[in-house]
């Protein structure tokens, strides 16, 4: 039996992750959760956005599913996500994007996985501004070490997962420090992992060749900021925010969650759409070892997602939260 940490989130977040919880017991999957929530609701109750529960139970559990918080907007209040990737250096942050049948998208045959690096580059929290001058400096700091650790993970996991090749997106042409230690880093890793391809590309023809064609790529690894963005248009290929997975991983504890926001718009309604957040615990159970209830929810979840009427109304059908769950629960084989 696992041990999960399980951060509801605001917003939609208790909703899709009910839906999540009901699919795994009804799928008989070895996980307990240990419930610990964090972001707006918490700090109405507490005037704390981040519990030292919720961080006692991290660092016991090392793994956590998380739905999408509302980071309260006013002076003093940090990303909760950016403070957790920070702070357990979950330096990895893994997205994958797949077109599956059911979801629209312009395209077909796109099966990438991006690993973007989470905790440095231009969000290192690296500001400051110079009123005297009227400067504002951001600093883009790329480690030696950070860009190893990151350029090593993507080709471990291409290599584990039988993906063919890594390409390096990097602007190494103008960042001559930052962009090289990234290119050093990348070949490095190329050269130990010698049965995976590699190639590197130039952050914007990276975009282009992205919308264009982007069957033809395989694993991408990138910086911090070139991630943020790729990482959306990446979801942007097959179908949006509401149905990508994301995690946030380190060496020794892993952050799974759904990418899009707590979509205060619809919150309350039940009928938010639970995809994203499911497919983010279906990583997290690869992640934890537990491959084959990991290929039981996928495809379960793959064939509801065939029938629209089976889907919530972001995907064009009219079934409700619940409902959707249930759906993914009688196609469980
Ligand atoms: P959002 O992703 O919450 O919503 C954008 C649009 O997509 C809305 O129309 C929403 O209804 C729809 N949508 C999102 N997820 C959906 C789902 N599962 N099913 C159906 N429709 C869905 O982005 P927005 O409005 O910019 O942000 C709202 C709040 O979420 C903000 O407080 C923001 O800080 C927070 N946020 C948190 C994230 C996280 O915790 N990982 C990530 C992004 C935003
Ligand atoms: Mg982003």
């Amino acid at each position: 039996m696992h041990t999960v940490t399980l951060i509801p989130g605001d917003g939609i977040g208790p909703e899709i992750t009910r839906a999540v919880q009901d699919i795994f017991t009804a799928a008989q999957v070895p996980v307990q959760w240990e419930e610990q929530n964090a972001g707006q609701t918490t700090f109405d109750q507490s005037g704390e956005l981040i519990p030292q529960s919720l961080i006692d139970s991290l660092e016991r559990t090392r793994v956590a599913l998380k739905g999408p918080i509302t980071t309260p907007v006013g002076k003093g209040f940090r990303s909760i996500n950016v403070t957790l990737r920070q702070q357990f250096d979950l330096y990895q942050n893994v997205r994958p994007a797949c077109t599956t049948e059911g979801i629209a998208s312009r395209y077909s045959g796109v099966n990438l996985v991006l690993f973007r690096e989470n905790t440095e580059g231009l969000y290192s929290g690296l500001e400051m501004f110079d009123e005297h001058h009227g400067i504002g400096d951001s600093i883009a700091r790329v480690s030696v070490v950070g860009a190893r650790k990151i350029c090593r993970a993507a080709f471990a996991y291409a290599a584990k997962h039988g993906r063919k090749k890594v390409t390096l997106a990097h602007k190494a042409n103008i960042l001559k420090v930052a962009g090289k230690i990234m290119l050093d880093a990348a070949q490095e890793a190329a050269r130990e992992f010698p049965q995976i391809q590699y190639e590197d590309k130039i952050i914007d023809n990276m975009c282009m060749q992205l919308v264009t064609k982007p069957e033809q790529f395989d694993v991408i690894v990138t910086t911090n900021l070139f991630g943020d963005i790729l990482s959306d248009l990446c979801a942007g290929l097959v179908g949006g925010l509401g149905v990508v997975a994301g995690a946030n991983i380190g060496d020794d504890m892993a952050i799974f969650e759904a990418v899009h926001g707590s979509a205060p718009d619809i919150a309350g309604k039940g009928i938010a759409n639970p995809t994203a957040l499911l497919r983010s615990a279906l990583l997290m159970l690869e992640h934890l070892g537990e491959k084959e209830a990991m290929t039981r929810i996928e495809n379960a979840l793959n064939e509801t997602l065939k029938h629209k009427e089976q889907c919530t109304g972001d995907l064009g059908g009219s079934a409700s939260t619940q409902q959707f769950a249930q759906n993914v629960i009688n196609n469980l084989k």
